[in-house]
């Protein structure tokens, strides 16, 4: 088992170069199963949840290309060679589960996709998928195979168009249905929609395609009937999660980092935030530069929510910054149930946070009265302390990664699989900006680096 050993307290300084983000490539690649054309994507990071999708394409027949050091993707699917997602990919992550929406117009066969995975971060059902591709003419069942269970899909009296009005604005539920819509008939309204950074990535690179889309007031996204694709050449935008995270590591460090490709439009409830705590940014045409310029104050009330609300996938590291932050903050997780696994180990590692069941701060959320641990106190500043700690979820892992970072002592973290997904070159990337960190062996079986569960 390979593990993490960081040795903290030096200061990051220097350049960094944000990869593409893992949430917009991995669908882009599923969406270009929906025509036989070519496609090229460029900026293209070089992390495992990419090598997951690519191989999961090339199963279905995508013929692909990836230069790993250029970044850049040539794919295409002249034809299916089958619509079964092998068990191989079962809870590999979120991706299997949108087979079902790029192919349905594609295919008289029952695709079979096998159970959906990614990150133990709550239930993260997909009772949404199913009601809304239903919903356009999908005749959707689980059924028990050998050893799992998969989803059974199939369409074949084609796909109709319909009003469909999402519970919540769920960014997977948006993407399958808006990939299930390009090839139904008439015209899909997709009401309550997700309209994140990445799905707008995902609507750009349709449109290319020849797709008629609208983005329409009120979450509200319109897609016509399409039977003529177009070959596309696309730029995966940059990660807006990977830009925060390498931000935020060079502030809470005391240094000062300029994060190439960060993009402005896409982080300004970050960037707020970051203001209100007394951290330094300076946006630049290509780039933003993050830098420490005195002490963070706390006293922050951060409420997670759907775009252009503060993403979920920020508040793990944001909750490390304001370990080094004066008073205390409320974190209210209204995104995710069970998205707080790691505050166990950070209090191991000396922060002080509680975790509350009740909502923390202005409004009742979904949880609300549900016994789920989705609030958080934490007091600063506090020192943290060198540990063993094996990382439970993806964000997750960025934040131990930030936390080993400010302790003097060595820190050793396990569980790099999860880290691996979604960021590029991690170790390089933190040494080149001074970080005392080395990826290694693991020395012998230690019980703290064991993953408690696998994505
Ligand atoms: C995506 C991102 C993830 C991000 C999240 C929210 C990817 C691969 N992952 O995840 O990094 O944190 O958006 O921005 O792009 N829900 C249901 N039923 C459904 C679907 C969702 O109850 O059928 C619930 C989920 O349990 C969760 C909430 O809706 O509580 C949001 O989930 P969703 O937006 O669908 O997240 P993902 O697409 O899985």
């Amino acid at each position: 088992m390979d593990v993490l050993r960081i040795k903290g307290g030096l200061p990051l300084e220097g350049r960094v170069k944000a990869a593409g983000a893992k949430n917009s490539i991995t669908k882009l690649l599923v969406a270009s199963l929906l025509s036989e054309k070519k496609c090229i994507f460029y900026n293209v990071p070089r992390i495992a949840e990419v090598e997951v999708t690519v191989d999961l394409c090339r199963e279905i027949g995508a013929e692909i290309h990836w230069d790993k050091e250029a970044g850049i993707i040539e794919t295409q699917t002249k034809e299916l060679r089958t619509s079964y997602v092998p068990q191989r990919f079962s809870g590999s992550n979120r991706i299997p589960i949108l087979m079902i929406g790029a192919l349905l117009g594609r295919t008289q066969e029952d695709i079979i996709v096998p159970t959906v995975g990614g990150c133990k971060i709550g239930q993260r059902p997909i009772d949404f998928h199913i009601a809304a591709l239903e919903k356009l003419g999908a005749v959707i069942e689980y059924r028990m195979m050998k050893k799992e269970g998969a989803y059974f899909a199939h369409a074949h009296n084609g796909l109709s168009g319909a009003i469909i009005h999402l519970p919540f604005p769920s960014v997977g539920a948006t993407e399958n249905t808006i990939l299930a819509a390009a090839r139904a008939k008439g015209t899909t309204v997709i009401k309550n929609a997700a309209t994140e950074p990445e799905i707008i990535d995902l609507i750009l690179f349709l449109q290319k395609m020849g797709v008629i889309i609208f983005v329409d007031v009120d979450r509200t996204i319109r897609i016509q009937e399409t039977h003529h694709f177009n070959e596309v050449e696309h730029t995966v935008i940059t990660d807006r999660i990977v830009s925060a995270s390498l931000g935020m590591a060079a502030i809470s460090t005391k240094g000062r980092v300029f994060v190439e490709g960060a993009q402005h439009l896409h982080m300004i409830t970050f960037l707020n935030k970051l203001h209100e705590i007394g951290a330094g940014f300076e946006v630049r045409d290509n780039g933003i530069e993050f830098f420490y310029k005195g002490p963070l104050k706390g006293g922050l009330h951060i409420e997670t929510d759907v775009h252009p609300g503060f993403m979920t996938d920020w508040q793990q590291p944001f909750v490390v910054l304001l370990t080094q932050a004066y008073g205390n903050s409320v974190i209210h997780e209204t995104v995710y149930e069970n998205r707080f696994g790691y505050a166990h180990a950070l209090k191991l590692m000396g922060a002080d946070v509680e975790l509350f069941t009740q909502c923390l701060g202005g409004k009742e959320c979904r949880f609300a009265s549900r016994n789920f641990h989705h609030s958080l106190i934490v007091r600063g500043p506090t020192p943290l302390k060198g540990r063993e700690i094996a990382i439970p979820d993806l964000r997750a892992g960025f934040a131990y990664v930030m936390a080993a970072l400010l302790a003097p002592e060595t820190s050793t973290i396990g569980g790099l699989q999860f880290l691996d997904r979604g960021y590029e070159n991690i170790v390089g990337k933190l040494a080149s900006l001074g970080a005392d960190i080395v990826r290694d062996r693991a020395d012998a079986h230690s019980p703290s680096l064991a993953i408690a569960s696998a994505s």
